[in-house]
């Protein structure tokens, strides 16, 4: 079976960890235990008739300025860059903060992921697309379980491009 690290990066709280538990654990908390340095975790998924071991790696959020130790990149395969709907600070310098990623990683596809869609409502979603300066590839929400396994499925597929 082919291993594939891939790595979720973003702001603080935002949901990495929560997406992560529901993915392999299929589990949600309410409680909000920041991740300190980094935490794997892995899970085996299909994706076109092939196994593929995912070794997912919870980084720490951090602010807009602040960099992400570039080893931590190293081997990654993919990356999913996750921000939180409900929290305009953690995706209002998303350019710059993507921008950052891929000059560290030299990865050139990243999986886009806004989450705690279950906070907006239809309209407020609406606008906060149309702010956003780039594509989302997928609106999430960890807690109600929408929308996660894609966003995995997707990192996954980028992973053995
Ligand atoms: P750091 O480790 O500090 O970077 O945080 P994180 O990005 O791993 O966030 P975490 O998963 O710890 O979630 C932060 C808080 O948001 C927790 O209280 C979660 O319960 C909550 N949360 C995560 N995902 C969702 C979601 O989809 N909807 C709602 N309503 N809350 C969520």
């Amino acid at each position: 079976m082919i291993a594939k690290k891939v790595l979720l990066v973003g702001n603080f709280g935002v949901g990495k960890t929560s997406l992560i538990r529901r993915f392999v654990l299929n589990q949600f908390s309410e409680d909000y235990i920041s991740t300190i340095g980094v935490r794997v975790s892995s899970k085996v998924v299909l994706y076109e008739n092939k196994e593929i071991k995912l070794l997912i790696w919870d980084v720490a959020g951090t602010s807009g300025d602040e960099k992400i130790p570039k080893a931590y990149f190293l081997g990654a395969s993919a990356a999913m860059f996750v921000f939180d709907l409900s929290r305009e600070e953690t995706y209002l310098t998303i350019d710059n903060y993507l921008e950052s990623i891929r000059h560290l990683s030299g990865l050139k596809d990243i999986t886009i992921v806004g989450n705690k869609k279950d906070l907006l409502t239809k309209e407020e979603l609406e606008t906060v697309i149309e702010t956003i300066s780039v594509k989302i590839d997928l609106i999430t929400s960890a807690k109600e379980d929408e929308n996660v396994e894609s966003a995995f499925l997707q990192l996954a597929s980028q992973a053995i491009k």
